[in-house]
């Protein structure tokens, strides 16, 4: 078994979650390299130095470009706020690394799109931190699609509710700060972008709409939005709704996606998410209704990696998925979702984020140019 070298940029949760992904992914699945934590970094020296010894990781430093720097490092992992990405993504695809950039991939399209660019001249194997493609039902869903079991597709319907900005005293903090946290759209939409466009193929154009409730914390003046919503229009003629607010009381990190075509439904809800439910329009009159699957069955796409059916899997388990998948095709590739996906999510975002400032419809190519 080879090596391959990680050098992880940001130690809070995600740096965590993606640890956790590569001590674990080797463990579930038979991998060519096994990764190997070289180093990690982030600012706060203790802070890293503590990060570095519980995840597991050789050494740490307070400076990224030292980390990108290392000979011992062959994949730069991302895992600071978006207004950080776009940079250390350029630096790390011209040091010859290859790169996976946690979403979203940047703050503007035009930041997202000099990333794509930046890896694409470099040669260098790039991917974004879509996880939850991973999760075996997201992923059964999407291979459902493809195979034409809710027949040409009409309604996308896709939120995310979580109530993480609810109470007014919660502080200020990089996440209320459009210049380091980019907005709500970008935040939590570009997740129900990416597996909307992954199952219904490119929006064309669409509306928004976009509200602050508090506006002031920590004396500070919050600069993103706290929920929005869009209307959109794929390229195939498919319509769709999404939604994505941190402002709903009770609502953790509810994310649903759902999928009307002319010959049957499908519905995700990451509350059950083991689960898919599908309503197929030819079934049996007396069974109207629809049919709640366990996504864990060997024919399953991740089933035969994980534990026996009916043990389901976890939000951790999306980015073992994740990490085993690009790890698997070192170092040839090709990886998936990559930056020019990545970008094109955030041409969406930008959209969406021009709609609801202009109120009006925006095609995602005033964004983008022909992406
Ligand atoms: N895929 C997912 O499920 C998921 C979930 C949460 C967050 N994220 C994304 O991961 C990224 C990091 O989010 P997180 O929840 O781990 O954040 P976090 O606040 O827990 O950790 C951020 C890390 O970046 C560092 N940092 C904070 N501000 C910085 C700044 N101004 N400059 C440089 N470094 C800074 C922190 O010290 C810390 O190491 C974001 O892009 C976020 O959107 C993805």
């Amino acid at each position: 078994m080879g090596e391959v070298g990680i050098g992880l940029v940001g130690y809070g949760m995600m740096g965590k979650a993606h640890s956790y992904g590569y001590t674990v992914a080797p463990v579930m699945r038979a991998l060519p390299h096994k990764p190997r934590l070289r180093a990690i970094s982030g600012r706060d020296a203790g802070k890293v130095s503590r990060a570095a010894d519980a995840y597991g990781f050789e050494e740490w430093t307070t400076d990224w470009r030292e980390l990108v720097g290392r000979p011992d490092v062959d994949i730069v992992d991302i895992c600071t706020p978006p207004g950080t990405h776009a940079e250390i993504a350029q630096a790390a695809a011209a040091a010859g690394k290859a790169v996976i950039c946690e979403k979203p991939l940047a703050l503007t399209y035009a930041q997202a799109a000099a990333a794509r660019d930046a890896a694409s001249k470099a040669g260098v194997l790039n991917a974004v931190g879509f996880n939850y493609r991973r999760l075996p039902a997201v992923s059964l869903m999407k291979r459902m699609v493809d195979e034409g079991a809710v027949g040409s597709l009409r309604l996308v319907r896709a939120t995310w509710l979580s109530d993480e900005f609810v109470d007014p005293a919660t502080p200020f903090d990089w996440r209320f700060d459009h210049a380091m946290g980019g907005t709500t759209i970008a935040d939590l939409g570009s997740h129900l972008i990416d597996m909307a466009t992954w199952m219904a193929g490119p929006i064309a154009e669409v509306a928004g709409q976009s509200e602050t409730f508090v506006r002031r914390r920590s004396g500070r003046d919050v600069t993103v939005d706290d929920a929005s919503a869009a209307l959109v229009r794929f390229d195939s003629g498919a319509r769709g709704v999404f939604e994505m607010a941190r402002t709903a009381v009770r609502r953790p990190c509810d994310f649903t996606i759902e999928i009307n075509g002319d010959k049957g439904t499908l519905v995700f809800d990451y509350a059950r998410l083991n689960e898919l439910r599908y309503g197929e329009g030819e079934d049996r009159a007396e069974l109207y209704g629809m049919r709640r699957i366990r996504a864990e069955h060997e024919t399953h796409p991740y089933a035969k990696s994980w534990w026996s059916v009916g043990q389901g899997v976890g939000y951790g388990s999306s980015f073992v998925n994740q990490l085993a998948d690009l790890i698997e095709r070192w170092p040839d590739g090709p990886w998936e979702p990559d930056f020019a996906e990545g970008a094109a999510v955030q041409a969406v975002c930008e959209a969406i984020e021009r709609a609801a400032a202009e109120h009006r419809w925006v095609s995602v190519h005033e964004v983008a140019g022909s992406l």
